[in-house]
């Protein structure tokens, strides 16, 4: 779909201030380092276009969810050096967000130089969307650019109330995240797939319910998957799933069950999983199969199974998708042409003994290994979620994908249809 807001390359910056909203809201250790630079770097294209068309750059961003003034905990210094790095150039840092100090530092540039504000979120006007607040941050500029994707979501004084009072268009990134996850939802190459996974349906009821109605095949994984296997009576043991969620989750499948009847649909849920009675790198973990229960039931052939490979027991967890499931999907990916993913299939924070992947990432492996051709087809890739964003980013394979969204809420708000204030607040094209 084609982007309809004015961007940076449709105006004239040169020797205009231009205030750049970004998203550098950036996992730190414990020491205050950066752990993953994947938001800064996305946001380069817009600041290097401005920089090389003679505008003075002014960026703002927020960090975390402070209470109020944390200093050390929330401030962006870190990511004023780690921003200098990657532009090869100096990044001045102000200590204010707005007001005098960050105007006076805001008089001091010249057309190249860039400056990064503190905090936002250190006021808290600017999550409450404050006008005033918004004011002061477009005194500080003549023209207001949105590059921030992971926030336009967000109704915030950043995002929004700023865009009332100077010309605010997007910058690149913003305007590639939009048009490539609006493309793959409204116009895609088709067949489409989707694979959903993560924590809760409740989460991700908006993509699940959009998917169930466009896409050619839905995947459900991860955690979520466990809620919908209660619903239709499996065994979970003592599995995380949401107990409250089972109604919503029964609605899911009848939705699904009916496209799937017209013929229209593949839904599939995991028909195995890894389970093991803790989440730890060494502990034993076994397959069970609980979708050749109703085979071995039927055929009674070979012979029956013995209950336990079957069943999950009381005082067990499904942690990972099993190997049938792991194939089916691989399977499945094979005649895609796109394929929008969000939300792991199983618990990858656990690091294995031996390598880097862990006893519980083996579907999540088996997914990217997919996606990314090793079997044979290669579809587009759409990843989005910060938990799937996260592992691709940690295991080097960011760029091997089609696109891998800086936005984690936001993309899963486009994806299930909504309107985005931060995106919707800028000027149309001409
Ligand atoms: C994110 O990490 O998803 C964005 O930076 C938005 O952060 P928020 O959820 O704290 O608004």
């Amino acid at each position: 779909m084609a982007f309809t807001k004015q961007t940076i390359e449709d105006i004239d910056v040169a020797g205009k201030t231009v205030l750049v909203r970004a998203d550098f809201n950036v996992p730190l250790s414990d020491d205050y380092k950066i752990t993953d630079d994947y938001r800064i770097t996305q946001a380069l294209p817009t600041i290097s276009y401005l920089i090389e068309h003679g505008a003075k750059v002014v960026v703002c961003s927020h960090l975390g969810r402070p209470d109020g003034v944390v200093m050390a905990e929330y401030s962006l210094q870190p990511v004023a050096k780690r921003l200098g790095e990657l532009l090869n150039k100096p990044v001045i840092f102000c200590h204010e967000t707005v007001g005098d100090v960050a105007k006076q530092a805001v008089e001091k540039l010249k057309p190249g130089d860039v400056l990064l504000l503190e905090n936002l979120r250190f006021a808290s006007a600017e999550e409450l969307n404050d006008e005033s607040f918004g004011h002061k941050l477009a005194e500080l500029a003549d023209i207001f650019v949105q590059d921030g994707f992971g926030v336009v979501h967000r109704a915030h004084a950043s995002t929004e109330a700023v865009t009332r009072f100077i010309p605010s268009v997007a910058g690149l990134l913003v305007a590639k995240e939009v048009a490539t996850i609006d493309t793959a939802i409204e116009d895609p190459q088709r067949p489409l797939m989707a694979i959903i996974g993560g924590a809760k349906i409740a989460d991700k009821i908006g993509i699940l319910r959009r998917f169930i109605e466009i896409a050619d095949v839905v995947v459900v994984g991860g955690a979520m998957a466990n809620t919908f296997l209660l619903a239709k009576d499996i065994e979970i043991g003592k599995s995380l799933a949401n107990k409250a969620d089972v109604p919503l989750a029964k609605e899911i499948l009848a939705m699904a069950e009916k496209r799937s009847k017209e013929g229209s649909l593949v839904f599939y849920l995991p028909q195995d999983g890894v389970v093991a009675k803790k989440i730890d790198s060494g502990t034993r973990t076994r397959i069970v199969d609980w979708g050749a229960h109703t085979m071995s039931d039927i055929e009674h052939y070979p012979k029956r199974p013995p209950q336990k490979s079957v069943q999950v027991q009381f005082d067990e967890l499904i942690l990972d998708i099993g190997p049938i499931s792991g194939s089916f999907i691989a399977g499945a990916i094979q005649s895609m042409k796109t394929v929008v993913w969000n939300g792991a299939m199983g618990v990858t924070e656990t690091k294995g003994l031996h390598g880097p992947i862990g006893p519980f990432a083996h579907g999540t492996e088996t997914v990217i290994d997919a996606l990314l051709g090793s079997y044979g087809n290669k579809p587009f890739s759409v990843i989005g979620g910060g938990d799937t964003v996260g592992y691709i980013e940690g295991h080097g394979l960011v760029g091997i994908f089609g696109h891998v969204s800086t936005g984690g809420g936001a993309s899963m708000e486009l994806m299930s249809g909504k309107t985005l204030p931060g995106v919707e607040a800028l000027m149309e094209k001409k």
